[in-house]
């Protein structure tokens, strides 16, 4: 039985909210280009945050590297995406849509009734032709040939041409790996399912050097870490599995592969949202040759030089943002009322908002006293204030929002100095001082960053 599909209910949830908005909208449109909202910017740093704590803060073992999006157009000639990284491209003369050859039984013709590519009499499909996926400009005011240069497709090649230059700066020996989180782009045939497969999109990457005879061994510890670290995130394990490249799957770098997909329920279904590689020494190699610089680590130790192997964890931060705001999703009865509600059943750590704040009325001192809750609490975490409306529809707009906790100031809290928790998944509430509401938050949040990161440290 597939899972439900949220996707429609998601895209009017992420405009209405503010997750995510179509790019230049007012203008008709970018084709797969998205503008992340208020919510959507905060849930997907909190995303970047937690993997950047996982993969560099917490260990000894890897070093953060920020590389440019525009590199020496070689680096892509000895990548082999210049040659390479083309997808089969047919256009149909008829309706002038363009399909990728290789995936046509997922297309829909633009003829209606919508059929696969091919199917209506009237079809005229091209023979199919090599289409790059990068995109070029030109650097310098000449747009000549000379001048070609491309947007990264992906942010690892920044990262091997600085193999050396990590190394010998933080004088770390192999194994050690070398992580960034930036922009990549990808001039997609067939993109789509809102933020899955866009145009412009971010990469968290890591690249691990180890000696060539562990590297299977590295492989293996890394599937692992990278499965509990979304598994960390609150995502449900039922929803995530491994998919191993099989012997024509595997990318022309890599030697074992495999992908984390998550279950996104509908047509979609279960899609990669990681891939973790062994590209053995190709990248290094194909840098050396191309640039005619030896990039071999020296082991001083054991008195040895040698090309490392590569294990690369490559995780989409849009995709896996997809993939909580699906996980997240939820409709619900809320007893006593005749609507339900939707839920943004976020962990706590990602949640965009940690706490609304809301006066039950605007009378009695009580807009003031939770305007200064909101400010106390604002200086530890982002916090929302509202005083907009009835109170369940505050709660709701907050259900929506994915935050955990609720502050309600009322008649009795300006008498009494406490106010009301309320929490986000089942609705209870808790009485305490207003001082300590900051603090009886933290102390959630804290549990549940704990229980989180515990499945992220890696045995000794
Ligand atoms: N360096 C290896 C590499 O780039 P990849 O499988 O092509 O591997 C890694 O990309 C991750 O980047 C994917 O698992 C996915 O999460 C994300 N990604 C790739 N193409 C994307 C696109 N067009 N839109 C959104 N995310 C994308």
């Amino acid at each position: 039985m597939p899972l439900p599909d949220v996707m429609d209910k998601l895209v009017s949830l992420a405009k209405r909210r503010g997750f995510v908005f179509q790019s230049s909208e007012i203008y008709g449109g970018l084709g797969s280009v998205w503008d992340y909202g208020p919510l959507g910017v905060e849930l997907k740093r909190n995303l970047q945050e937690r993997w950047w704590h996982a993969m560099v803060r917490s260990r000894d073992d890897i070093e953060g590297l920020d590389s440019a999006i525009l590199m020496h157009p070689r680096v892509w000639e000895a990548s082999g995406h210049v040659g390479g990284f083309v997808d089969p491209l047919v256009d149909c003369k008829n309706c002038h849509g363009r399909f990728r050859a290789d995936r046509l039984q997922d297309a829909q013709c633009l003829k209606k009734p919508s059929k696969v590519p091919g199917a209506h009499s009237e079809c005229q499909l091209t023979e199919p032709r090599q289409f790059n996926l990068m995109f070029k400009t030109h650097i310098g005011p000449v747009e000549d040939t000379a001048a070609v240069i491309y947007l990264r497709p992906e942010t690892a090649q920044g990262t091997y041409v600085n193999f050396l230059n990590v190394q010998q700066a933080s004088r770390q020996k192999v194994p050690f790996g070398i992580a960034q989180i930036g922009k990549a782009f990808r001039n997609e045939i067939t993109p789509g399912n809102f933020i899955f497969r866009t145009r412009e999109f971010e990469q968290m990457e890591m690249q691990f050097f180890v000696e060539p005879g562990s590297a299977p061994e590295w492989f293996e510890k890394w599937r692992a870490w990278r499965m509990d670290w979304h598994v960390g995130l609150g995502v449900d394990p039922e929803r995530l599995r491994f998919h191993e490249h099989g012997p024509g799957e595997l990318a022309h770098y890599a030697r074992a592969a495999y992908d984390i997909e998550f279950d996104f329920g509908g047509t979609l279904g279960p899609q990669e949202i990681e891939g973790i590689h062994n590209r053995g020494d190709f990248d290094l190699g194909k840098h050396q040759e191309f640039s005619g610089k030896r990039l071999e680590y020296v082991d001083q130790a054991a008195n040895k030089r040698y090309l490392p192997f590569v294990i690369e964890t490559a995780c989409g931060p849009n995709r896996t943002l997809l993939a909580l705001l699906v996980n997240a999703y939820r409709e619900e009865p809320v007893p006593g009322e005749e609507e339900g509600r939707t839920v943004m059943g976020f962990h706590p750590a990602l949640a965009p908002v940690k706490a609304g704040v809301f006066p039950l009325t605007k009378k009695e001192g009580q807009p003031e006293m939770a305007d200064r809750i909101a400010a106390d609490l604002r200086r530890t975490f982002p916090v929302f204030y509202d005083d907009a409306g009835a109170i369940g529809r505050r709660y709701r707009r907050q259900d929506e929002a994915g935050t955990p906790f609720c502050i309600t100031v009322d008649g009795d809290s300006t008498r009494n100095d406490d106010v009301t928790i309320r929490f986000r998944d089942d609705m209870g509430q808790i009485r305490v001082g207003a001082a300590q509401a900051g603090a009886v938050i933290g102390r959630y949040l804290e549990a549940d960053i704990v229980r989180a990161e515990s499945t992220l440290v890696p045995p000794a």
